[in-house]
């Protein structure tokens, strides 16, 4: 059977009917299982993407945008001073669950800006511009997805071995994905490629989603250790990496999942292009370098026990576990939004595509 519509076109993030809830695929039991949560309370919205059940920076922003809309349904307040003030509180504790994916509080800033341009108006107005709000989101996001997925496309040849590292496939956009999308869209025009597929320790996006969303959608996919990259680029079977990514500055440095950045350096040694893929809501000017990109850290659980059946290590040993590194922006060949394909110097290209809007 030929799953690759329903793959390229899965809900994994929608606004319920009636607007009270947010309905998500938890992607934390992906493959095994697909299961639907529905979010309601702050708490809910929180707890879902700090835990990854809902994950991947435009994933993420999305979620977000559904979510305080969600709440701010539920806030009671007479007058707009009140409904501002508990919009900024649930606006600051959605923000607080995760800190690199910039299009967190990108798409909640979106939704702060519809509040603050319209205090003239009633409560209940308000709040049906904001439900208009986070639509346009959904819907800039499978735009911008598909834009994306043209112009990395225009990068490939049919037949290209492609590495990929964590899950930038639709799971972790609206349609399609970032990284992922040109593969999709590539076998829709009937081009087949060949994509190694790396796991992504600690929390296995690599294993778990991108192998599950390929395999479903019939595209070439062999999974591998991320310790393995390089063997399989020595051999000469990668012709292009693509990767998403979380938070770009200004000068092209590009965060993303943790291991990304070794991945570059390998490409640049076996003379492999390397594309970072994103949307232009994943490029925050504001961070002049990559060292100015705030980088989570997680528990040392998921290194030492997640997935296990006992623990891999020593309770007393330490742990560090970043999730996400920072790719310098020489080792980038391109990075491709929906506006176009930058290309070195960044810092030019970058501000040029914010500019011609
Ligand atoms: O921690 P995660 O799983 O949210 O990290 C996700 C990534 O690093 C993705 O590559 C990134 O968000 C791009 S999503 C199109």
């Amino acid at each position: 059977m030929n799953y690759l519509k329903q793959v390229t076109h899965i809900d994994n993030v929608k606004l319920s009917e009636d607007g009270s809830s947010v309905i998500i695929i938890d992607q934390t039991k992906l493959p095994a299982k697909t299961e639907y949560l529905t979010l309601q309370t702050a708490k809910d919205f929180y707890d879902a993407i700090f835990e990854l059940k809902v994950r991947g920076a435009p994933a993420i922003g999305i979620c977000a945008g559904f979510g305080i809309y969600v709440l701010a349904r539920s806030i009671e307040a007479g007058n707009y001073e009140d409904f501002y003030r508990q919009f900024r509180q649930y606006q600051q504790y959605l923000n607080s669950a995760r800190p690199t994916a910039v299009n967190l509080s990108w798409a909640l800033k979106r939704m702060e800006q519809v509040v603050r341009n319209n205090r003239e108006k009633a409560v209940e107005e308000i709040r049906e511009l904001l439900r208009k709000e986070c639509h346009t989101i959904w819907q800039e996001d499978i735009e911008m997805c598909q834009a994306i997925s043209k112009y990395g496309l225009s990068l490939l040849k049919d037949g290209d071995g492609i590495l990929t590292h964590c899950n930038a496939g639709p799971l972790a956009t609206s349609r399609y994905g970032t990284a992922l999308g040109p593969l999709f869209l590539g076998k829709e025009r009937g081009m087949e490629f060949h994509v190694f597929a790396d796991e992504t320790r600690p929390l296995l996006q690599g294993a778990r989603l991108t192998s599950y969303e390929l395999q479903r959608a019939g595209i070439d996919v062999t999974l591998i250790c991320d310790n393995m990259a390089s063997l399989v680029m020595k051999n000469g079977w990668v012709q292009a990496c693509l990767v998403g990514c979380d938070r770009v500055a200004a000068n092209g440095d590009a965060a993303n999942k943790i291991g990304t950045s070794g991945v570059a350096i390998l490409a640049k040694h076996y003379g492999i292009p390397f594309y970072v893929l994103g949307p232009t809501s994943t490029i925050d000017l504001t961070c002049k370098t990559g060292a100015d990109i705030e980088i989570e850290l997680r528990s040392p659980d998921e290194i030492k026990k997640k997935f296990y059946e006992h623990p891999m290590a020593l309770e007393e040993v330490k742990c560090y576990n970043p999730a996400f590194d920072v790719t310098d922006h020489t080792l980038i060949s391109g990075i491709v939004t929906e506006r176009g394909i930058c290309r070195a110097p960044y810092t030019e290209s970058l501000a040029g595509i914010f500019k011609e809007q």
